[in-house]
């Protein structure tokens, strides 16, 4: 892959494919991460004499019809004050720009765009007609063939990997293709269905596999415990008993029921079989959760994705914290991806103690599982 630092960007036109596709609460951004992680790119494209002209999708409207909720102006505004510079938001630009080297433009929403979801080759032109250099640096979007991220990449005259998306992949790449050994990878989330290919990629490559939430009440299930009423998946049983024979799999020896799910409903703890009919397994027991960071303790690497409870429950939060706080505390080379992941580290403050925090989801978990990323193909 060409990458970024290999191209000359005197006097050009740079245009870059950022995901700033950012958590929004009433109009306010409460994650500003992606829109940081971009940073990188956007001052080097800029400091190399260069204009820059960023796109990005924020949400899923429906294309052709402009919603004010899901315009990117909020993140023109967040930018600029990050980049202390002007952040111009275009919204007609299908004409052609007037930019020069140091202007800032931010294209409005890609996905208010008819076709770019199709990789429409009309609208990828037109996106590769704004640029002299195309960066793809969206690494959260790389499992996308859009417009935007694939098809202006094959149209531009020349297309590179920016900063974001080689980090992502390098640091990736380490931990699977030549890990430090043991390693241990955490994976939580409420379907085994969701994460088969990941799981079956992952059981393949680690030494300890840990399942976390409805995933693990699934493992019980195939185990021969019974998980009362929990979210499980009794059809993923074969499956999920495959997966046993490629590696160590974690099987939790007590957990956290409950008789509901809501604020305020007290956790019960059970010895892995003695969950009754009517009760929810919504946690990992306080004893394997021990078990589970001493695991992480040995580690060589970790790999983690998902939480291990109803984390957003504070009383089913606490193995998903103490695992979390193992592999912070950890000098195992640590790396974490995917927005609940992402929400737990934040809601336990572990950021600090991890080595490298993925800002992807889908496609984080995608190239985890042997996937690929169509985008990447663009970049010759
Ligand atoms: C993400 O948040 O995972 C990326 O921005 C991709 O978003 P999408 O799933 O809507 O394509």
């Amino acid at each position: 892959m060409k990458r970024l630092s290999d191209v000359d960007l005197m006097g050009k036109r740079v245009l870059v494919r950022v995901d700033f596709n950012v958590p929004l609460a009433a109009g306010a951004i409460t994650n500003d991460q992606r829109i940081r992680s971009s940073l990188p790119t956007i001052a080097h494209v800029l400091d190399s004499g260069a204009g820059v002209v960023l796109a990005s999708h924020l949400g899923r409207p429906e294309e052709g019809v402009f919603e004010s909720a899901l315009s990117l102006a909020p993140v023109a505004a967040r930018l600029q004050s990050l980049l202390g510079r002007a952040v111009r938001l275009e919204r007609d630009w299908k004409q052609g720009l007037d930019m020069r080297p140091g202007d800032v433009i931010l294209l409005e929403n890609i996905r208010f765009e008819i076709g770019e979801k199709a990789n429409d080759p009309l609208l990828s032109k037109r996106l590769a007609g704004l640029c002299d250099v195309f960066v793809m640096d969206a690494f959260a979007s790389s499992h996308r063939a859009h417009a935007s991220t694939l098809g202006a990449g094959l149209a531009a005259p020349v297309s590179c990997g920016g900063f974001l998306l080689t980090s992502e992949l390098d640091s990736l790449d380490g931990v699977i293709c030549s890990p430090r050994r043991p390693l241990v990878a955490v994976v939580g989330g409420a379907k085994v269905s969701t994460k088969l290919e990941v799981l079956e990629s992952l059981a393949a490559k680690a030494d300890h596999l840990v399942l976390g939430g409805g995933m693990a009440n699934t493992l019980l299930l195939a185990l021969g415990y019974p998980v009362g009423a929990s979210l499980a998946e009794p059809e993923l049983r074969e499956k999920v008993m495959a997966l046993t024979k490629l590696t160590e799999v974690f099987c939790p020896h007590d957990v956290v029921a409950a008789r509901g799910q809501a604020a305020g409903v007290p956790g019960l703890f059970r010895r892995t079989g003695d969950v009754r009919e009517n009760e929810l397994v919504l946690d990992i027991g306080p004893s394997s959760a021990r078990k589970i960071a001493a695991l992480i303790g040995q580690a060589g690497t970790v790999l983690w994705n998902g939480p291990l409870g109803m984390f957003e429950l504070d009383q089913f939060g606490e193995a998903t914290r103490v695992a979390g706080e193992a592999i912070a505390e950890s000098s195992a080379f640590s790396v974490a991806g995917g927005g609940d992941t992402i929400a737990a580290i934040e809601k336990y403050d572990l950021a600090g103690g991890l080595d490298y925090i993925s800002t992807a989801g889908g496609a984080f978990l995608e190239y985890l599982g042997g996937g690929s990323l169509p985008a990447l193909s663009a970049l010759g």
